[in-house]
């Protein structure tokens, strides 16, 4: 089928690419030229597995094309799936004006019948809206109906989420609707639920919500464990072979982060909020979740007299490893906090440190100093406090040895608990992680 995608961000590119891989006509939608020139040479604007080789690919076979001209892409496109951002706005709510933007140029420029599929995040109701607003500005004569089809996928796995999923949702409104999209998703061969459109956009929120409560909920009986001397590790241990708690997504940490469970938890909470109901379970995940990020600094501070001028090693600054985005993640609680109280911080990231130098530039920094390492080692060599923030391979092979090595006092606060307890003690490390025994 000829397919349009409007948003070359992780959804909209990651969509298209592996819509041209199942065999369909692709044009993915830009504003952006700079990104559409950088995509045609195979260049993906985003840092995620197998992305530019399919693309390359795929370009090759003629199968995907890139362009800023959405009226040549949307005009006979049989679907059009719309990819783009729907950041928080500082109440918590969604902001749809890039939805907006996409929707009226397509009311403008279709001339063929034509689905159009919400694969953005959007708020429950959202796509009735959209619906009557492209019908309100409908030019042409054509039928146009908007599906839901809401996007599972993880960063850093991204194509491997999108090719397997574990199901695929849509949500439709008409017989129509649903026969084009089973034909779109035809050669997956993955499970397909189909229910209406509302039921599509809450079983997002619901999913991401449930995932953000169950670290959150981790977190909360890991900060118990801690006081009643009780181990985080073999408490989830213990909990994942019940099947009816399964055993993904109860590892305890410094919380969640990234662009999408901070965001998700906050709109269903507001979205609750403004039919006059309080989401009380999503509200204590958003509270853990906040305290959790700063809890490792705090006991840390416990610890010392003072961080002024002390040599502190960061060990990962991107929310989780295999990305390079730093949205939410807990390195932009702490650093502040370790500047403010003056350390002098060394920090290392396989791939996130040049966007974290764009907010915090080398040098001075309030009552600190940030300097930005190309190794583990260069962070750690006479550090006096090690902080991790992020599991990285190349962070999990320091060996516990090394830090001893290294580091003048090798004392390490780790939020990812990515050592064992007692191969630190042995190796003379002063460990303190997340809901352990020291
Ligand atoms: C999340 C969901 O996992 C995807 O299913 C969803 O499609 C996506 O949001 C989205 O809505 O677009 P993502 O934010 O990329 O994906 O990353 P995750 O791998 O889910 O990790 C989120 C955060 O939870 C990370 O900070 C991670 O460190 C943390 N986490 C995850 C834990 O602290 N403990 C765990 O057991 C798992």
């Amino acid at each position: 089928m000829n397919i349009a995608v409007a948003g070359t961000g992780y959804v909209g590119l990651v969509a298209g690419v592996c819509f041209a891989e199942k065999g369909h006509k692709v044009t993915c939608v830009d504003v952006d030229v700079n990104k559409v020139e950088l995509m045609k040479a195979g260049i993906s604007p985003i840092y995620e597995t197998d992305l530019e080789e399919l693309m390359r690919k795929n370009y090759e076979a003629g199968t995907i094309e890139y362009t800023t001209n959405y009226i040549k892409a949307y005009e006979y496109a049989d679907a059009i799936f719309i990819g783009v951002g729907t950041p928080e706005r500082t109440d918590g709510s969604a902001d749809l004006s890039y939805i907006a933007t996409v929707a009226r140029q397509i009311a403008e420029t279709v001339r063929q019948d034509c689905l159009i599929v919400v694969k953005s995040t959007v708020p429950i109701g959202t796509n009735d809206k959209v619906e009557q607003f492209i019908k309100d500005f409908l030019v042409h004569d054509v039928k146009v109906e908007i599906a839901s089809n809401p996007e599972f996928l993880a960063q850093g796995t991204a194509v491997h989420d999108t090719l397997h999923a574990s199901r695929i949702i849509i949500g439709t409104e008409s017989e129509w609707a649903k026969e084009c999209l089973l034909r779109i998703y035809q050669n997956f061969n993955l499970p397909i639920v189909s229910v209406s459109r509302r039921s599509a956009e809450m079983i997002k929120y619901a999913s991401n919500d449930f995932l953000a409560l169950k670290i959150s909920y981790m977190n909360d009986i890991a900060n118990l464990c801690e006081l009643v001397d009780a181990d985080i590790e073999d408490v989830a241990k213990g909990m994942s072979f019940d099947d009816r708690i399964g055993g993904m997504f109860l590892k305890a940490g410094i919380g969640y982060g990234g662009s999408c469970f901070p965001k998700d938890t906050k709109a269903l909470k507001y979205l609750a909020q403004k039919y006059g109901y309080q989401l009380k379970t999503v509200e204590a995940a958003v509270d853990v979740n906040k305290e959790q990020k700063t809890r490792l600094f705090y006991k840390a501070c416990d610890r010392m007299i003072t961080f002024k001028g002390l040599k502190a090693a960061i060990l990962g600054l991107t929310f989780k490893p295999g990305t390079d985005d730093l949205r939410e993640a807990p390195s932009l609680d702490n650093i502040p906090l370790l500047l403010e109280a003056g350390a002098a911080i060394y920090a290392y990231d396989p791939v996130g440190t040049e966007n974290f130098r764009t907010r915090y530039p080398e040098g001075k920094n309030d009552n600190g100093t940030i300097t930005y390492v190309h190794t583990p080692k260069e962070a750690l060599e006479s550090a006096n406090i090690c902080f991790i923030f992020t599991e990285w391979n190349q962070i999990k092979s320091i060996t516990p040895k090394e830090y001893s090595l290294w580091m003048q006092t090798p004392l390490v606060y780790d939020g990812r608990n990515i050592y064992k307890v007692s191969d630190m003690n042995q190796a003379g490390v002063e460990y303190h992680s997340i809901g352990r025994r020291n």
